[in-house]
């Protein structure tokens, strides 16, 4: 299959390569698109032919359900049963913005979408080129992050390229995207909002709004089924095995000592603030340590630079699990498969 790639820096309506891809949307046809967040895989929500593309170019499990991306409130009612008192608090303060809710679904909404369960997960982003290419195809548009399963989700077009060229129709080229980790994902269907995925808008922010706000259990016990079918796989990893280490880049240093010792090749994932004091064959740096944003918005693109550079292992600093550093470090653990080294 021909991967058309679009270059939109500057989105607006009518924008006639952004009708280009709203036409294959319509032709239930799969197209990657920018967001706030990461790159999304989109196709018609309304169609079990163009959802099932989406499962096959990602190779995705089909018991993962997909977030629907709409454009307008009235897009919404059109896919939930009812927006109950405190999702739509939720949508006033943070859409359009990094916010999934899980909502009771409408009957008659694709299986496919859901799979098969009885809530369904929206949300309205924050990108002119994302918003613009929903409101032109007028249709609601499911999309999880275009990535492969299991690879970090994309940031780049370039990232999606790399790995979805010659699976998918189109992607639409807005340049990096910028909150850089996903969206938080919210189940609204309970009395308490709960937690399913840390991400863009973090505790603090939803708990300032809406007051008591749960987590999922499964977030911080691994033994513990998650109630978001996605937080199940691994997810985020780069090629060589990762080690997340708790402790100084003393501590970091000579465990990629022994490693070198022992022939290995080593990499580490470090920030500005550290990168100059490692001596490793590949160090990459995420971000600011000082400004934990920049490491979110640089994460996947450093995970997956490690590909590039053959290394054996590679060693990772953690950051506190505050703010965004909550979706950081979910992010971090899963792609170090939950392995964790502390210093003594
Ligand atoms: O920022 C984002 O959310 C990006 C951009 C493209 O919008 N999308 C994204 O989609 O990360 P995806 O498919 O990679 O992750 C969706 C997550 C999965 O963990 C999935 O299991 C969960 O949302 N999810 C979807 N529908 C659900 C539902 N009805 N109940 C619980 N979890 C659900
Ligand atoms: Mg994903």
């Amino acid at each position: 299959m021909k991967t058309s790639v679009w270059n939109i820096k500057e989105a607006v309506d009518n924008h006639s390569l952004l009708k280009e891809a709203a036409t294959l949307l319509q032709k239930n046809e799969v197209v990657a698109f920018p967001t706030e967040t990461v790159y999304g895989l989109g196709a018609n929500a309304k169609s079990d032919e163009a959802l099932k593309k989406i499962f096959t170019a990602k190779g995705r499990p089909s018991d993962n359900p997909l977030i629907i991306h709409i454009a307008s409130i009235q897009q919404a009612n059109e896919i939930v049963e009812e927006i109950p008192e405190m999702a739509q608090v939720l949508m006033d303060a943070f859409w359009p913005g990094p916010l999934t809710l899980v909502l009771r679904k409408k009957a008659g909404l694709s299986d496919v979408a859901t799979a098969g369960l009885d809530t369904v997960a929206i949300r309205m982003p924050d990108h002119p080129i994302a918003l613009s290419l929903i409101r032109e195809a007028n249709l609601p548009i499911a999309a999880p992050s275009a990535n492969l399963s299991g690879k970090p989700s994309p940031t780049t077009a370039q990232h999606v390229e790399k790995d979805l060229a010659g699976r998918i129709s189109g992607i639409v080229d807005g340049g990096e995207t910028g909150v850089g980790v996903e969206s938080t994902v919210v189940d609204c269907t309970e009395a308490v909002p709960v937690i399913l995925r840390p991400g863009g808008v973090t505790k603090e922010e939803l708990q300032r709004i809406i007051g008591e706000v749960k987590e999922d259990t499964a977030l911080h016990n691994k033994e513990a089924a998650p109630k978001s079918p996605g937080m199940k796989y691994t997810h985020y990893a780069p090629e060589a095995p990762f080690v997340l280490v708790e402790g100084s880049p003393m501590f970091i240093q000579s465990l990629m000592d022994e490693k070198k010792a022992a022939g290995k090749k080593v990499g580490v994932l470090t920030t500005e603030e550290n990168k100059e004091f490692y001596q490793a064959d590949c160090i990459i740096p995420c971000g600011q340590r000082s400004k934990l944003s920049t490491v979110a918005s640089g994460l996947y693109d450093a995970l997956r630079a490690f590909d590039e550079c053959n290394v054996d292992v590679i060693f990772g600093e953690v950051f506190p699990r505050e703010g965004i550093g909550e979706a950081i470090m979910n992010r971090m653990m899963k792609a170090a498969g939950h392995t964790v080294v502390k210093e003594k």
